[in-house]
């Protein structure tokens, strides 16, 4: 069943995607720089598990929120996302050359055109959001907007980056590699979770509750993906791999070794999964969605 509505999210994210990412000026745009549009093209259309949003989707329709607005809001955060990955990426921070199985943005292009693609794509989040076609009246969009711009900025994702590249150069305790990941990757995701539930317009009962989920799933997220980075391979992965420990990057895994980060997935799953026993077999896809992050070889 997840599979199925992982995919079924991914299509209809893609469509869309490429619809918004598509040559037509839009109204109040003076031109659609043709490098540029290929370049941010090249970021968004090229795979990825669309995971986060997936997420926005499913926890929407838990709660019966308006599955337009649930798809165009999950679409303003994959660009977003697709932005950190290809910063991610650049030289200057991780220096990559693979992403998704193809060259990065900068190895296609240029880093200066892959500076570019970032910024827009970074735009182009908050564009969706706050254009009405996203079909959610004015205060549930700005407050969308700006429960967005808190979880991809300085206390958020862009902040993460930049305590996790410092801590390259001096190994960070336990509890700041925990802070880090629950800005650098956990915000978004949380931000994921938690949409579904302002889109639902639901009380703040729900919203925590799905709030909560979201630092779960983020934390686990991340976890799942420092182990890949030692125990998987780039063809698996799409990206390079031994890059964490090439590095000196102290993550979890590099902390407290791979037994104990299986089984702090196992906890953190099963607390994850434990929140969304009160909404009953409504929630199986995103219970299954939690143990998919955990467990996933991709
Ligand atoms: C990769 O995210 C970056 C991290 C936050 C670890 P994903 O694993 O969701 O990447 P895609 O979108 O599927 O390529
Ligand atoms: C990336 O973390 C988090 C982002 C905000 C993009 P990583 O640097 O570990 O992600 P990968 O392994 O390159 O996908
Ligand atoms: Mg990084
Ligand atoms: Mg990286
Ligand atoms: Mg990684």
């Amino acid at each position: 069943m997840f599979q199925d509505r992982l995919q079924e999210a991914a299509s209809r994210v893609q469509a869309l995607l490429a619809d918004l990412l598509g040559a037509a000026v839009q109204d109040d745009e003076i031109a659609r720089p043709e490098q540029l549009l290929s370049a941010m093209r090249h970021a968004v259309l090229n795979g990825g598990k669309r995971l986060r949003p997936f997420l926005v989707l499913e926890t929407a329709r838990l709660l019966g929120g308006n599955e337009e607005a649930a798809l165009r809001v999950g679409a303003a955060l994959e660009c977003l996302h697709c932005y950190s990955l290809v910063h991610d990426d650049l030289p200057a921070m991780d220096d990559d050359d693979l992403r998704r199985g193809q060259p990065t943005v900068h190895v296609a292009f240029d880093e200066a055109t892959a500076i570019l693609a970032g910024d827009s794509l970074l735009t182009l989040a908050f564009d969706i959001i706050a254009d009405p076609r996203c079909g959610l009246n004015d205060g549930a969009r700005a407050d969308l907007v700006l429960a967005l711009a808190r979880a991809a900025g300085l206390g958020g994702m862009a902040g993460g980056q930049m305590l996790d590249l410092a801590a390259e150069r001096q190994a960070p305790d336990e509890q700041a590699i925990v802070t880090l990941q629950a800005m650098k990757t956990g915000a978004l995701l949380r931000f994921a979770c938690e949409a579904g539930a302002m889109i639902a317009g639901t009380d703040q009962q729900d919203r925590q509750r799905l709030r909560r989920f979201g630092e779960l799933v983020g934390r686990a997220f991340q976890l799942a993906d420092d182990l890949l980075d030692i125990t998987a391979d780039a063809a698996t992965m799409g990206k390079a791999t031994g890059k964490d420990a090439g590095r000196n990057k102290a993550t979890l895994v590099s902390l407290k070794g791979q037994d104990w980060a299986e089984a702090e997935l196992d906890r953190l799953v099963a607390e994850a999964v434990a929140l969304l026993e009160p909404y009953g077999e409504k929630a199986t896809v995103l219970m299954e969605a939690a143990h998919f992050i955990a467990q996933r070889k991709s």
